[in-house]
């Protein structure tokens, strides 16, 4: 399912942007939140596509699929916590917990995007 790896690709390029564009408050919300909706509606879509669920249960998962699938549980738990810091950082607040934040998650969407590409091979 390359696609499935082109999209999570261009979610990853959607956030990078959001990023780039950090400036402009309001964008940068806007365009973070959003990136989210898209991974949660890509995460539902590829948990009920049937295609996802045969290739798991034909063989059993491989490292790297083990991985994946971490890196991607670590990354939706830090979504909301990383979003939380953004409203209050707009609020006024300091931008430091914001920032110590994004790292971590911005790197585990990487690895995901990587992780993705090696699993669809
Ligand atoms: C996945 C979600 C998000 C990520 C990965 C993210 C990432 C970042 C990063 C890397 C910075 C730059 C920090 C720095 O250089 O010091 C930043 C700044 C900022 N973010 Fe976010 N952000 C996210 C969501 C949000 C949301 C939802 C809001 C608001 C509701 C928000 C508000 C801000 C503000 C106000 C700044 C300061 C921009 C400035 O330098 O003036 N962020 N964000």
């Amino acid at each position: 399912m390359p696609w499935l790896s082109i999209i999570n690709a261009a979610i990853f390029g959607w956030l990078c942007a959001g990023i780039a564009l950090r400036k402009r408050h309001g964008l940068h919300a806007a365009m973070m939140t959003l990136g989210f909706g898209f991974d949660l509606a890509l995460l539902v879509y590829v948990e009920f596509s049937s295609k996802a669920i045969e290739q798991t249960v034909a063989k059993p998962p491989g490292v790297v699929l083990v991985i994946h699938v971490l890196l991607a549980t670590i990354m939706l738990v830090l979504y909301p916590f990383v979003i939380y810091s953004g409203g209050k950082v707009l609020a006024g607040g300091n931008v430091r917990k914001h920032k110590r934040l994004a790292m971590p998650f911005m790197l585990a969407r990487l690895l995901v995007v990587i992780t993705a590409w090696m699993v669809a091979r």
